[in-house]
């Protein structure tokens, strides 16, 4: 976690960074990040800032798509995942992605520096969503974008052999982030910040058969090892829940819903 900028619930520390590397990988967040990308519709030539940039996966992806004139930005407030996304930044045909320990509710950017800002699955750890929203008004030209993708862990369907443990998990994991149910919301609160809805979309993760190469398999782990300790979970717990659900097999069944934003800063 970077030194000057302070966060509660999830660590992005240099093992859960590298967890999150790996699952991100897995085909369901490669299609994620290509639907991510559809709803961009980037051009050459065009500023982008991804705040929250993680991994830089989708970062590298997009300096491809802007090219050698345009530019890509990347804020994180995690010291570690900056230090993988560190690995992607020289693109062939790209701009060197640009990167910089900082936190959505400060952006170190002057004003009207972007054409579009992208956040995935990051302003559901964000405290001050209307702040940061500024902070994005700020740094978008007029009627610059910006596209928003995040999880409402509400829509979370998975089977289990044991439903009351599964749920007490559950309830456990919603620690991680200070809104587990921003989605329900977001539109709302991009409208009251003065942005106008352009688009929106459901992308769900759907898998049907237990396999490790998948999102829901990779989540497996990180809920195990951060669950011990909220709710009321013990390590026991985490281990059995999560023993259960490697053991389904084809009886498996994971579905959960990420909810896309695209707006206009007019
Ligand atoms: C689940 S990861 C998503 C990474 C990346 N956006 C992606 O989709 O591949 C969440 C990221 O948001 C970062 N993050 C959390 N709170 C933040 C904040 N207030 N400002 C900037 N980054 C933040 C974390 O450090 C982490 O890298």
């Amino acid at each position: 976690m970077g030194g000057e900028v302070d966060v509660d619930g999830l660590q992005f520390d240099p093992g859960l960074s590298r967890q999150i590397e790996s699952v991100y990988t897995t085909p369901d967040v490669v299609e994620q990040r290509r639907v991510v990308r559809a709803a961009l519709a980037l051009r050459p030539g065009d500023r982008v800032l991804d705040v929250g940039v993680g991994p830089g996966l989708l970062a590298a992806e997009m300096a491809g798509e802007v090219g050698p004139d345009g530019r890509i930005c990347g804020i994180d407030i995690s010291e570690s995942m900056l230090a993988i996304a560190g690995t992607r930044t020289d693109v062939p045909g790209g701009p060197g992605i640009e990167l910089e320990l900082a936190s959505a509710a400060r952006i170190p950017h002057p004003a009207e520096s972007f054409d579009v800002v992208v956040s995935t699955q990051v302003f559901e750890y964000v405290d001050d969503v209307a702040r940061a929203l500024e902070e994005v008004r700020r740094v978008l030209r007029p009627a610059g974008r910006v596209v928003l993708l995040d999880t409402d862990w509400g829509s979370l369907v998975w089977r289990s052999s044991d439903d009351e443990r599964m749920a007490r998990v559950l309830t456990a994991f919603e620690d991680h982030l200070a809104d587990p149910h921003l989605p329900r919301t977001l539109a709302d609160v991009l409208a009251r910040s003065g942005f106008t809805l352009t688009h929106e979309q459901v992308v769900p993760i759907l898998n049907t058969a237990y396999d490790a190469r998948t999102y829901s398999a990779g989540l497996i782990d990180i809920v195990s090892d951060f669950v011990p300790g909220h709710a009321g979970v013990t390590e026991d717990d985490a281990r059995a829940w999560a023993d259960d659900l490697r053991s389904l097999g084809p009886s498996y069944f994971f579905s959960l819903n990420r909810y896309l934003f695209v707006a206009s800063a007019l």
